[in-house]
């Protein structure tokens, strides 16, 4: 069976493509940049999910399908009704869902149908840390809000496996995962993380809620992105902050942790 992956070159995507083709299987990753895609192992097609039209001859022989529900950045699908319609077309059985945000047009369209589909939910994911990256480079520091405001943020690792088992095993269809990491981290919790992970001393430094938006402001974020930003990190949901047994329990090992989630990202950081 050939097995699509859209968001292929994305922080979680990658993992999937890299989970799939370690287990020997056929593995198609989606591009809209195909050249640049970089990923071993898979054939790279050139396909858009917000232009369904440029999906067909991705989907030929595909039987298991992954699908994020975002286009760009922070923009819902609004496609999700085609793009389901041409995989069933195609001879599609199983599709997987990353969630980012609230459910969208590939969701509403998937319980729809007669679709073998699963939803995978996670909570913040841990290359959210990267946005922390330039002033850890430049002067070793975090300058964050919301210090005391947990999160059970995830490794993106461990989404991609949870998503390579359910695309490659039955007895998932129906059924939202929400996933987590193994403990919650308050901000200082993730700097300490972070500089046990990078072997050196990162500082934190606690914005106020308007130097925040001042500082997301100028790095050219849209002011709705910003609003999402202040109530996902200063007044999340319990699920946000709230340890599940989901990794564990689907990967038959413990969720990984920040401390080595850095490890393995180092370079982002120097
Ligand atoms: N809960 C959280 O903390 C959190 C954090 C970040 C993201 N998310 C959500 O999770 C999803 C994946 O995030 P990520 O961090 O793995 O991705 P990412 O690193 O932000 O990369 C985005 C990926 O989406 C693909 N993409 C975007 N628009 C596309 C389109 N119109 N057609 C085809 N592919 C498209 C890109 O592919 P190409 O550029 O190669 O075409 C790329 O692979 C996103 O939907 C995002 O909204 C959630």
């Amino acid at each position: 069976m050939t097995i699509l992956v859209a968001g292929a070159t994305g922080n979680v995507g990658r993992h999937v493509v890299a989970h799939l083709v370690d287990e020997g299987q056929k593995v198609r990753a989606l591009s809209r940049n195909p050249l640049t895609a970089s990923l071993p192992g898979a054939e790279v097609v050139r396909g858009d999910l917000a232009d369904p039209a440029s999906l067909e001859s991705a989907l030929e022989g595909v039987t298991a399908l992954h699908l994020i529900n975002f286009s760009g950045d922070y923009e819902p699908l609004e496609t999700g009704a085609d793009i389901v319609a041409l995989a069933r077309k195609a001879g599609v059985k199983r599709v997987t869902v990353l969630r980012g945000g609230d459910k969208g047009t590939v969701e509403h369209a998937l319980e729809a149908s007669d679709l073998e589909w699963t939803f995978i939910q996670p909570v913040e994911f841990m290359s959210g840390v990267f946005d922390w990256a330039g002033s850890i480079r430049d002067e070793n520091v975090v300058k964050a809000p919301f210090a005391q405001v947990g999160s059970a943020m995830v490794h993106d690792g461990d989404i991609g496996a949870v998503i390579a088992t359910v695309l490659t095993s039955g007895g998932h269809g129906g059924r939202t995962y929400t996933l987590t990491g193994p403990e919650a981290l308050t901000v200082p919790g993730k700097v300490a993380a972070i500089s046990q992970g990078l072997g050196r001393e990162v500082s934190f430094v606690e914005l106020t809620e308007a130097e925040a938006r001042q500082e997301w402001k100028a790095q050219g974020l849209p002011d709705e992105v910003i609003e999402f930003f202040v109530v996902a990190h200063g007044n999340p949901p319990e699920q946000a902050y709230t340890v599940l047994p989901t990794v564990q329990e689907l990967l038959g090992r413990p969720a990984r942790g920040l401390v080595e989630f850095v490890e393995a990202h180092k370079d982002r950081f120097d």
